[in-house]
């Protein structure tokens, strides 16, 4: 191995002088090198786009799906779905902490990390169980954190499985919070997903009673869920991917008006035209789904004549993970809703 470098480069395998995120393969050895943290792995949360892929690609057969988890991280040393290009992140306790490091951190510590599974090193001895409706796998492995990989200790008031789920998404709220100004329309597609809900919520809190927020699911499914946070002022049922269709939808609840803001929060391909097509000139659209498409967004808009500002969704923003974490502390519904998705069942 190289000499350790903060942004792991010394674990680079192929090819030779990307960072990790941007390697085909990376050394997994799991010896914790003096700049690194070593983690025991109870949990890993998959991207929702690389879950819903693998799931596709599977026809939903656990097997199948575990079969192909275990061969991604075997041949590149991280779990980066070779097509998305997309992790995810892991729940585990601090095995080894690494001698030039010094965080407030002690071996036994439980932790998540708030970077990609699609560059941190991982090996998986077994898959213990697959959690087909959290995107969530159990497994008995390893995986190592370099020195500029951050993390998020499980508070001592809300559980490791909550905090997992949140944190997967942590980024998106919080540039909500950032982006949304009060009395703004606001369309969220996929809001009844788990960035859709924390969106939608956040939406609601920064646009306020003028404001008017939009949620857009595609099917009835999660009606009920996105309901009980009460927080959207329309819930329209259409395919995001059907741009003329959400057009004459959002239209038609919208005062014949486009939206300031629009949020895209699904887990499938070729929504960009949509998110674009419904979006003032002058607004801003934020890609928070991994299935977008660089290529799409930028012909689709130029397609159009639209100047709305597009934005990559970064999953990270400082203070994301506190900012998640509180809106669960401050929305009982919120609370609940996660309580009955991501908690295991007795
Ligand atoms: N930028 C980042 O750093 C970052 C970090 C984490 C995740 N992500 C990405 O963010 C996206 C959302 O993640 P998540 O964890 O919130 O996923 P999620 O809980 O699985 O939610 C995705 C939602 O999209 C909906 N959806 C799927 N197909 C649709 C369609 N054709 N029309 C309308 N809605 C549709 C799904 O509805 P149904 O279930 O009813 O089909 C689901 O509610 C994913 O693409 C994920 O990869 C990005």
């Amino acid at each position: 191995m190289n000499k350790p470098c903060p942004y792991g480069t010394h674990r680079v395998i192929s090819p030779v002088g990307v960072l990790p995120q941007a390697a085909d393969v990376l050394d997994n050895t799991m010896i914790c090198q003096d700049n690194e943290i070593l983690i025991d792995v109870q949990t890993l949360n998959i991207d929702s786009a690389s879950f819903t892929q693998i799931k596709n690609a599977t026809n939903k057969d656990e097997e199948a799906m575990k079969q192909m988890i275990m061969e991604i991280v075997k041949k590149r040393g991280k779990m980066q779905n070779p097509v998305t290009g997309s992790g995810g992140m892991l729940l585990g306790r601090i095995k080894q902490i690494g001698k030039n490091l010094h965080r407030d951190l002690k071996v036994g510590d439980k932790i998540v990390t708030l970077v990609s599974l699609s560059l941190t090193p991982l090996k998986i001895k077994a898959i213990k169980a697959l959690h087909m409706e959290k995107d969530q796998v159990d497994i008995d492995g390893q995986a190592i954190l370099f020195e500029t990989g951050i993390y998020a200790k499980i508070p001592s008031d809300l559980s490791e499985h909550l905090v997992l789920s949140a944190l997967d998404v942590a980024g998106a709220p919080a540039q909500v919070a950032k982006l949304v100004k009060k009395g703004d329309s606001v369309l969220i597609l996929g809001a009844g997903g788990k960035s859709g809900v924390l969106c939608a919520y956040q939406a609601r809190k920064n646009a306020g009673p003028t404001g008017k927020i939009i949620g857009l699911l595609s099917n009835p499914g999660k009606l009920e869920d996105l309901k009980s946070l009460n927080v959207c002022d329309e819930i329209i049922i259409v395919d995001a991917r059907d741009p003329m269709t959400v057009y004459h939808e959002v239209l038609r609840v919208n005062n014949n008006q486009k939206v300031d803001v629009t949020i895209n929060c699904v887990n499938v391909p070729n929504t960009e035209m949509t998110s674009i097509l419904l979006t003032k000139p002058t607004g801003t659209v934020y890609f928070f789904s991994m299935a977008t498409s660089f290529t799409k967004a930028a012909l689709g808009a130029e397609g159009i004549a639209s100047e709305a500002v597009m934005i990559i969704g970064n999953g990270y923003t400082a203070g994301h993970a506190e900012l998640a974490l509180n809106l669960l502390r401050e929305s009982k519904p919120l609370f609940d809703l996660f309580v009955k998705r991501y908690e295991p069942k007795e």
